[in-house]
């Protein structure tokens, strides 16, 4: 058993059906899809929120275009802003290459197609890029778990695409850590979607994990449906509600 786990991941395959997606990807997704995989409401959109990773998603810049409050955090903000620029589109790129590798992963209904995949993504990292230039201090460098916020700075932590997507290189004690660490700086509540892994392993214990030590800090939480579902079987978020202070 372990030489054939060792000679799938050797020739780049794995359980999702996949390939392996290499280093973490700094992606690039827009307004659109984070207003669709949080479930977002008018009221939720009137308050203080943090985008934690940011990535190369273009939301803050989006956010603020519409009046709103996102500062965004990610370790890759710590990089040269144009170099950062140019490293976001092209890693819009590699992230379509991943997903046109196997199409048949996707549901295509959000993305018509793997061209519009491509275009929507460089799309909302060339609009990241511009808004990097033009307002840096949106961009704040810091790495979970450790943030550079004081305690509820926030209304509402978002998390896209990092926790349980990479649980084949982040183990149970920095999902638990980087969990309680968003509740730490969030008021009302922090959200994580998707609870599926890039790699097709099993998230459930993670998940549970996660919630066990949240509810430690006093937190409740609750598994919610997201009406967005590209990579099949993503269709959940987690919600931890953090308690009034
Ligand atoms: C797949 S991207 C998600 C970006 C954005 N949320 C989106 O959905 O498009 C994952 C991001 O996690 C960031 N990252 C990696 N390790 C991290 C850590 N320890 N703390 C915070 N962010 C991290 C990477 O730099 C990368 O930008």
């Amino acid at each position: 058993m372990a030489a054939f786990t060792l000679s799938l991941v050797s020739a780049g395959q794995n359980p999702s059906g996949l390939p392996d997606i290499g280093r973490t990807l700094v992606s690039a997704r827009s307004f659109d899809e984070y207003v669709a995989m949080f479930a977002l409401t008018d009221e939720d959109m009137s308050r203080s929120i943090l985008d934690c990773p940011g990535g190369a998603a273009s939301f803050a810049a989006e956010a603020h275009a519409r009046g709103m409050s996102v500062v965004a955090v990610d370790p890759v903000y710590a990089a040269p802003a144009q170099w950062l620029a140019e490293h976001a589109v092209a890693e819009a790129v590699r992230g379509n290459r991943h997903t046109g590798s196997s199409v048949d992963s996707f549901v295509w209904t959000f993305f018509t197609d793997i061209t519009d995949h491509l275009n929507r993504r460089t799309a909302a990292a060339a609009t990241f890029g511009r808004d990097l230039a033009a307002r840096p201090s949106t961009y704040v460098a810091g790495s979970l778990p450790r943030l550079p916020f004081r305690n509820a700075s926030f209304d509402i932590v978002l998390s896209s695409h990092l926790l349980f997507m990479y649980a084949d290189r982040l183990d149970q004690e920095f999902h638990v850590a980087a969990a309680c660490e968003m509740a730490r700086v969030a008021r009302r509540e922090v959200r994580v979607f998707p609870l599926i892994s890039d790699a097709g392993t099993d998230t459930g214990e993670l998940v549970d994990a996660v919630r066990d030590g949240v509810t430690a800090r006093g937190c409740t939480t609750a598994i919610r449906p997201s009406p967005y579902e590209f990579q099949k079987g993503g269709d959940e978020m987690l919600v931890i509600v953090v308690p009034e202070t």
